[in-house]
């Protein structure tokens, strides 16, 4: 089976590892691991959760049997209330009734939040083992298992505690989301929408002006996106390794060319999560309405030419994704959480905001709160 390869490199000491994107390609994860190891690990502790695991476990735990290692799996319950120190204990005692040793391997089996957690059980477990994801939500194998930040939610903080710590192989079988329900499949559309809303200033000079931007693909493929995944996934993984590249450890803060710019949409849509007690939407639908949100705000703010923003909206709908919030909420409550936004300094609303042409966005500190006001209060 043919597959795509995207390399990421990071780290000034140029480490690298291979995401490899393919149709059915989850039952040949042991001949990938055999290629990404000098020395083949003796052990694998397989973590996944109780939807994936009946789905996909058997094939992946057989494809690791086959080469040879002693494998185990934890099934955890689905969901972001897994993504806790406490679950995470239970994968330290798996670990050690398993006997892993820091030569073996752990794999997430699942989307973000198994791939978070596992990622941050590998990164701590005798101070750090190698791991390998096998992102099974679109916006896992587009967003979540490229670039390292690996995490579990902590009190009422999101992601509260974690680090930056890389895979050593990340397998994209998208195969398996013929199982991922529409709702989930459309939220990471969302967040590969994103890429296209970002791609020069992700890329820097790397395009050439002459190839077709990913918007342009967009609007070109509004029907027939999902017969296009393997191209699509690939172009948003390398978008994401050129960003990572750059900025490993998110230090590129004063400037969009960094990690921040991943962030388009984002303070508007952690504001209607927070709001909502991360009850009512999708992390993919609140960053939809949150990318139309900053395209709005820039038209306010003469940023964007009102046109642009038109164009975005109708991409947008011809691809099912919301444009608005489904209800009015209050404003100020909405404020009150984006000035709490990791971006912000002195309370000041700090935005990553589209500017000039599509592809491009830039960040603006001390947003005005009252262009951001009368965004948030349109319906
Ligand atoms: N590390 C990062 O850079 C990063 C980036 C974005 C999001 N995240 C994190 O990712 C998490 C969200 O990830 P998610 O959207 O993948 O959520 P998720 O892991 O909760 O998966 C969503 C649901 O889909 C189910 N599912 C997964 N794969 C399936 C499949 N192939 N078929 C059927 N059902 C399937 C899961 O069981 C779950 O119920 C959040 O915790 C977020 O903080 C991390």
């Amino acid at each position: 089976m043919s597959s795509l390869t995207v390399p990421v490199s990071f780290g000034s000491q140029e480490r690298q590892y291979a995401i490899h994107i393919g149709n059915g390609i989850l039952g040949q994860l042991g001949i990938f691991l055999e290629t990404c190891f000098t020395a083949l690990p003796k052990k694998a502790l397989i973590v996944s959760d109780s939807t994936v695991w009946p789905l996909y476990g058997v094939q992946v735990e057989a494809s690791l049997e086959k080469i040879g290692l002693s494998v185990e799996h934890l099934v955890i319950p689905a969901g972001e209330t897994s993504k806790t120190l406490e679950t995470a204990t239970h994968v330290y005692d798996a670990a050690l009734r398993q006997g892993l040793s820091r030569k073996d391997v752990m794999i997430a089996l699942g989307g973000g939040v198994v791939g978070d957690l596992t990622g941050y059980c590998a990164a701590t477990y005798y101070r750090g083992m190698p791991f390998v994801q096998i992102p099974t939500t679109l916006l896992a194998q587009v967003d979540s298992s490229v670039g390292g930040k690996v995490a579990v939610n902590y009190q009422d903080v999101k992601n509260g505690i974690g680090a930056f710590y890389q895979p050593s192989l990340v397998l994209v079988d998208l195969e398996v989301l013929h199982t991922l329900p529409r709702r989930e499949l459309l939220a990471g559309l969302a967040e590969i929408v994103k890429y296209a809303l970002i791609e020069q200033t992700a890329l820097g000079t790397e395009t050439p002006a002459s190839e077709t931007t990913f918007f342009q693909f967009f609007e070109a493929h509004t029907h027939d996106w999902e017969n296009h995944l393997s191209t699509i996934v690939a172009r948003c993984c390398n978008m994401k390794a050129v960003v990572v590249k750059r900025d490993e450890t998110e230090q590129l803060s004063q400037t969009a060319s960094g990690r921040i710019c991943l962030n388009l949409g984002h303070t508007f849509a952690h504001a209607y999560e927070a709001l909502t007690n991360y009850s009512e939407f999708l992390h993919g639908e609140a960053v939809a309405i949150g990318m139309i949100q900053a395209c709005e705000t820039s038209t306010l703010m003469g940023l964007i030419p009102p046109e642009m923003l038109v164009r975005v909206k109708a991409l947008f709908e011809a691809l099912s994704l919301p444009v608005r919030p489904p209800r009015v909420f209050p404003a100020e409550n909405l404020l009150r959480l984006m000035r709490k936004d990791k971006k912000a300094s002195n309370s000041q609303l700090t935005l990553i905001l589209p500017e000039k042409t599509l592809g491009t966005v830039t960040l603006v500190p001390n947003a005005l709160e009252d262009t951001v006001r009368s965004v948030l209060a349109i319906h």
